[in-house]
């Protein structure tokens, strides 16, 4: 089967109810990006990103995977197909992909704040972390993820994975957050490269074939136009 790679972002999930990051004046959710997504937003006020992801993951729990998600996960009946995303949801997995690395973290996950950074599922019955909740050495655990100006821990697997792609799927990201946007520069000569998202992305290179639409409109048509077998 050939090697499908899809890397998706904040569009892919808009269909679910979720929105984008940077099509709202710079505002997550009518937060400014920096108190809620960085070290230093964490460090001035945990228990309001504490709050704040809390209301995300309950967020999450009510939406569900859309027709794009579904269509991604069917492909894995004619494709040996990977994903790599930047979202921190969890709709991919339960669409059915079974490949899905995370780039940016996940949000039904905690992790601790000692040195160790130890890794914790979330359970839907209790999709909480409150100040005070500590890991088993001892250590408040904090949202599972990469905020701006931390590092990127799995991005040397996303590079491998892309090298290795015969066909690149890019779906609904701006590709203006770094490293991640510069994840297509490693699809090897010949690979195929297809970018779905309704709005114009600017600079792309010409050998990418553009479908201007949402996720689940362009994944069917990239479906039934371009990879049939
Ligand atoms: P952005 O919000 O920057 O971009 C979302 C993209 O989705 C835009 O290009 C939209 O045109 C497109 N879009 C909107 N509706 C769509 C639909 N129905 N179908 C397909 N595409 C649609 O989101 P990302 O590029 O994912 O990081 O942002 C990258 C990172 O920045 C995020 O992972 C997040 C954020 O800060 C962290 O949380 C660490």
């Amino acid at each position: 089967m050939k090697k499908l790679v899809v890397l998706t972002g904040a569009g892919m999930s808009a269909e679910s109810g979720i929105s984008t990051f940077r099509d709202s004046n710079g505002l997550w959710e009518n937060h400014r990006v920096e108190d809620v997504a960085s070290p230093e937003g964490w460090y001035k006020d945990m228990e309001m990103v504490l709050d704040f992801y809390n209301q995300r993951r309950a967020q999450l729990i009510d939406c569900t995977p859309n027709a794009g998600h579904q269509l991604l996960a069917e492909l894995e009946a004619d494709f040996d197909v990977q994903i790599v995303t930047q979202n921190v949801d969890n709709l991919h997995e339960r669409a059915g992909s079974s490949n899905v690395l995370h780039l940016h973290g996940e949000l039904m996950k905690a992790r601790s704040t000692g040195s160790g950074g130890e890794v914790y599922d979330i359970t839907h019955s209790q999709p909480i972390i409150k100040k005070g909740d500590l890991c088993p050495k001892g250590f408040q655990l904090r949202p599972h993820i990469v905020w701006f100006g931390e590092a990127v821990p799995e991005i040397e697997n996303a590079i491998r994975i892309v090298q290795r792609a015969e066909i690149l799927v890019i779906i609904g990201t701006s590709l203006k957050v770094y490293p991640a946007a510069s994840l297509m520069n490693y699809a090897p000569q010949g690979c195929l490269i297809y970018l779905i998202d309704p709005n114009e992305i600017s600079n792309l290179p010409s050998s990418i074939t553009v479908i201007r639409k949402g996720a689940s409109e362009g994944i069917l048509e990239l479906k039934t136009k371009y990879l049939k077998q």
